[in-house]
């Protein structure tokens, strides 16, 4: 019998090792013959550490399972699917993952992330042996039509990005893969990695066979180490098993990929700063055009691209463009990982069709605010997405439904607030957060965001008030319209979304002063 136990790093941080040791531990004590495969998550993750018992051709889960519950469990007959007050049942039946559209983290939790036969036999590499035996230009139509759009955050069409480097003469290519998942409230990319690396190389080597780029790079931010070694280690595995090297799947085409540290930077997320650190450089911003697309890494065409874009494109080569721009609203086509966090019930990954609203994401997900209290602010797309209030949870996940109120989906962050959030607070934390993270090569960004700390904490403090959040609001017009890349220009985001929408936090000290 097999018995599945996590090995992501959020399952680790809940004990997730200790699990299997005493799975292991106990079947040997019964003299039971039980093997453990260690999975990555499936993105419940107020359930983790989920275990899963193989029962046939399904499995059940149980969960959140403590190393201290596992004697009680093979007494309860779990190996049988047993009653247990843990027993979840089939994952697959768990409404959170059943109301789910499961395209790009189809596999997550389910496969050994380290067996390229366990991933080929959930659907793994049909994508590549079909783009393997496709012309380069066609791979690069395939994507376009299928509507597929950034994952990063920016959301620029992927099929475009790569039709650019299709065309640029060079005498060397290369795919670089953004994995510096530095948003707050971010972890879908780490979930993936460590999940199902073998997604993002095969999205990776059809990249590369698409544009006629012969190496890519991975470049992953150093919080992440349990990411890296997950990656590291696929990247081998794929290799032996043919995957990448001088003949991808005999193709006579070649393809091989590096996984790179980062350094531990926010700035190092922004892709040409990423890249001067792939060169060996600090990481430092540089001027656009040109763009990557043209003059890249090592002043070479490249693709750069999120590690979920890429991870999107074996579904879409092995099922089809039109079947992936099926799902989806308006120009947001396919799904798009959101990832629940901050004050909230169920924190999770949550794989969703654009279109439902960001109400039915927090609610019929995840449940509520955590603490109970009143839901007051939701902060969407990372520390420069714009705070919403009550009023504007109705509008669709659409990348252009969210910009049309100010905000940004970016890469999918949800981060929930209670009625105990101060938004002036938060406000401030939004400069000193560009403040603390700019690489400095511009004025605006660099000493716009200081100035812009010092002038909150003068309205909290209620000096003129009113004189400062002008001057707040004209220093955001100079950040937003004067900033080189999009750490200093988007800024201004959560800033205005709480003057606008929350301008009562503004006014606090000065309307205690007058009661006084
Ligand atoms: P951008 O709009 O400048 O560029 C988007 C992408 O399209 C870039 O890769 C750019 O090189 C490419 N591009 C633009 N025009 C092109 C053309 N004609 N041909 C080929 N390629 C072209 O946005 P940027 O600055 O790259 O990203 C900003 C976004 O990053 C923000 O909206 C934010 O959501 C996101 N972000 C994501 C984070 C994360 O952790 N995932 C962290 C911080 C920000
Ligand atoms: Fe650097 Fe900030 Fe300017 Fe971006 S906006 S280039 S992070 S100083």
């Amino acid at each position: 019998i097999r018995i599945f136990v996590p090995k992501d790093a959020q399952a680790l941080a809940l004990g997730a090792d200790r699990v299997a040791e005493a799975v292991a531990a106990e079947a040997a004590r019964r003299g039971l013959d039980v093997a453990i495969v260690r999975t990555g998550s499936r993105g419940l993750l107020w359930l983790e550490p989920m275990v899963e018992v193989e029962q046939g051709d399904d499995r059940i889960a149980y969960g959140p399972v403590l190393a201290s519950d596992v004697p009680g469990l093979f007494a309860a007959g779990w190996l049988a699917g047993g009653a247990h007050p843990l027993h979840l049942g089939r994952p697959e039946d768990i409404p959170y993952l059943a109301r789910q559209t499961r395209l790009t983290f189809a596999r997550c939790g389910i496969v050994d992330p380290l067996s390229p036969s366990d991933y080929e036999a959930h659907g793994g590499w049909a994508g590549l042996r079909r783009a393997a035996a496709m012309d380069g230009s066609a791979v690069v139509e395939e994507v376009t039509a299928s509507g597929l759009r950034g994952r990063g955050g920016a959301g620029f069409p992927t099929g475009i990005k790569w039709a650019t480097v299709l065309a640029a003469e060079a005498d060397r290519k290369y795919v670089v893969c953004n994995a510096d998942e530095g948003d707050s409230g971010t972890f879908a990319d780490r979930i993936l990695m460590e999940g199902d690396p073998f997604s993002l190389i095969e999205g990776m080597a059809i990249a590369g066979l698409a544009v006629g780029a012969e190496k890519g790079f991975v470049y992953i931010r150093s919080e992440y180490p349990h990411a890296f070694r997950a990656m590291s280690e696929a990247v081998a595995a794929a290799r032996t098993a043919g995957f990448l090297g001088p003949s991808v799947m005999g193709s006579g085409r070649a393809f091989e990929i590096e996984t790179r540290l980062g350094a531990g930077a926010y700035i190092c997320g922004e892709e040409t700063s990423l890249l001067e650190s792939l060169e060996g450089r600090r990481g430092v911003v540089r001027a656009k055009p040109p763009l990557p697309a043209i003059r890249g890494l090592f002043g070479k065409p490249t693709i750069v691209n999120n590690v979920l874009s890429l991870a999107s494109v074996p579904w879409i080569l092995a099922q089809g463009a039109r079947a992936y721009a099926e799902f989806g609203i308006g120009r947001s086509r396919g799904t798009l990982a959101f990832q629940l966090a901050g004050n909230i019930r169920f924190g999770g990954l949550v794989e969703l069709a654009f279109g439902p609203t960001l109400r039915d994401l927090i609610e019929a997900f995840g449940g509520g605010t955590r603490s109970g209290r009143p839901l007051r602010a939701v902060q969407v797309g990372g520390p420069l997405g714009a705070y919403f209030p009550d009023a504007l949870l109705d509008t669709p996940l659409d990348y252009e439904a969210f910009a049309g109120k100010g905000g940004m989906l970016g890469h999918g962050g949800v981060v929930v607030f209670d009625d105990t959030v101060d938004l002036a607070a938060q406000a401030r934390f939004a400069f000193e957060f560009c403040a603390e993270e700019s690489c400095g090569k511009c004025t605006p960004c660099r000493i716009g965001s200081t100035r812009g700390v010092e002038t909150v904490d003068r309205i909290r403090a209620g000096i003129e008030p009113e004189k400062n959040v002008d001057l707040v609001r004209d220093l955001c017009e100079v950040m937003t319209d004067g900033s080189l890349c999009a750490m200093g220009g988007l800024t201004p985001l959560p800033v205005l979304s709480a003057l606008d929408h929350f301008p009562e936090d503004f006014r606090r000290p000065s309307t205690l002063m007058a009661a006084e």
